[in-house]
Formats: C-alpha cells, structure tokens, sequence
C-alpha cells in the first residue's frame, strides 16, 4: 500500500532523515520505534505532505505522493493523527468529531461514520455534549482518533499515541485500534518512543534512529528486545570491549 524509498529530509541545514525505506501493506499495523529526535514525526509529515522529501520518493498504491498538498494526501484516504492530543478544548466531543468530517461532500455518508465510529468509543458517547477539554488524556486520544476516522481514511498514522497516558490505557487505546483494523478494514503506521506496547500489537517493527532505519523485522522475531534495544541505543557501532575488561555479574574462572 505505502511505499517509501530513501527519502531524505532537511530542515535547514539539519538532516532529519537520510535515506529512509520503509513499506506497509495494506492491513498491516507497522509501528516506527525510536528515541526522541529520531525522525519519526518527519517521516510521517513527509507521507501526509506536511514536509517535502528533497530526495526520495513515496508512492500510495503506486502513486508518487511527493509534492502533493496535504488536502490531496487526505483525499487519497491517508489520515495523520498528530502527537500531542490536540482537540478543540471549548468544543463537545461531538463537534470535535464532525470537524474531522467537514471536508466531506457526502453528508449523509458523514452521518453515518459518525454512528459508525461512535459505536467503537462507547466512552466518547457517553461524553458527546460535554467539552473535550474536560476529557481525561485516554479518552481525548480515542476522540483524535475518531476524529481522524470521520474523514474515511484507509491509511491512519498515529504519532505517540501512548506519550503520558497509564500503561492500561495505552492499552486500551491499542485494542481500538487494532479492533478498527479488523472492522474498518484500515492500515496502521504508529510512531512510539517505547518499543513495550509495539512489540505486543504490530505486526512489523522498524526502528529509525539519527534519520536512518536501523533495523526492521516482524515484531515476532523480535520478542527478545534485545536486537531492538542495540539498534535503539545503537550499542554495537563501536569496538567490543576487549574480552575481559568488563565484568557484568560474571564469574571470573
Ligand atoms: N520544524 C522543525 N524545524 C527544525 N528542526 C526540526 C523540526 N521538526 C523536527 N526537527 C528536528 O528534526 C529531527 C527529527 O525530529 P522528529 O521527526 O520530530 O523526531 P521524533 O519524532 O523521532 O522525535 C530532530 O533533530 C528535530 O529537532
Ligand atoms: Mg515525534
């Protein structure tokens, strides 16, 4: 479905990515690991048409995305849930949610996703009058969500969605997520800084580190952590330590 062939990315004169591949099929939950300033947002600015590959190219169902308009990208069915849980705070839930829909020309259609998307939030129709800047951080992350959904995506990126929410929340968060990929028949690319949660939902996992992949695998051979922890904190780029030198709990003989 997603094709991204080494794309590299400036601001400036700093490098954010250089020479980044990655691909999602369709129906696949891929998630993007790494440290904070890896290049993970830019990576999924640069498919949503947000920022502008200087080299590289992004193909969505065979078709090059790169100097597209972000309302184009949108149109071709890719949604960007940004980091940060941004909701209209004086705004009830149930606006929040049709904003998502208000680029639609099919009004009835809107209407009913609306019912649709509500029916996998039962905690966002409880709440659908009140403000959602009254929603806990959980509950305004299920609203972006849903709020993205209205817009009929096939391909929704999420950046963080676990970034300060309890480790039971982010779960449930998962579990939508990954029940509207059964349902709705949606492809998922989710950007965590926390390898934990990934490794439990994604069925593959890359890890992008200093602008560039350092490792991709299916999350199934990567249950140890271990590879995913050495291209994360990139152990393993400088000369082994001389046998003998460290002593980690083990027994001299
Ligand atoms: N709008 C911007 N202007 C300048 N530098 C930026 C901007 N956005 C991100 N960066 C820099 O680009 C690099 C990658 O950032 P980002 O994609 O946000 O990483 P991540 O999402 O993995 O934390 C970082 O060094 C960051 O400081
Ligand atoms: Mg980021």
């Amino acid at each position: 479905m997603l094709e991204i062939d080494d794309i590299h990315v400036n601001y400036g004169r700093l490098q954010a990515l250089r020479g980044v591949s990655l691909t999602v099929a369709e129906g696949e939950v891929v998630c993007l690991v790494g440290p904070n300033g890896a290049g993970k947002s830019t990576t999924l600015a640069a498919i949503a048409g947000g920022v502008t590959p200087h080299a590289g190219g992004i193909k969505l169902q065979g078709r090059g995305l790169i100097g597209m308009a972000p309302e184009a990208i949108s149109r071709l069915g890719v949604s960007l849930v940004p980091e940060g849980r941004h909701v209209f705070a004086s705004l009830t839930v149930a606006e929040n949610l049709r904003i998502g829909g208000f680029q639609r020309r099919d009004r009835s259609g809107a209407a009913a996703d609306f019912e649709r998307i509500l029916s996998h939030f039962p905690r966002l129709r409880e709440r659908l009058q009140q403000p959602a800047g009254q929603l806990s951080g959980g509950e305004q992350q299920m609203l972006v969500i849903g709020r993205a959904l209205m817009t009929k995506p096939r391909l929704v990126m999420v950046d963080e969605p676990s970034l300060g929410l309890a480790p039971l929340i982010v779960d449930q968060v998962y579990e939508i997520l990954l029940s509207l990929r059964q349902s709705e028949g949606l492809t998922l690319l989710i950007n965590e800084q926390s390898s934990k949660r990934v490794l439990k939902f994604a069925d593959r996992i890359y890890v992008l580190r200093g602008g560039r992949i350092q490792l991709h695998d299916r999350a199934s051979n990567l249950q140890d952590g271990k590879a995913i922890m050495e291209a994360y904190f990139g152990f393993g780029e400088h000369p082994a330590p001389a046998a003998g030198s460290v002593a980690l709990g083990g027994v001299a003989r």
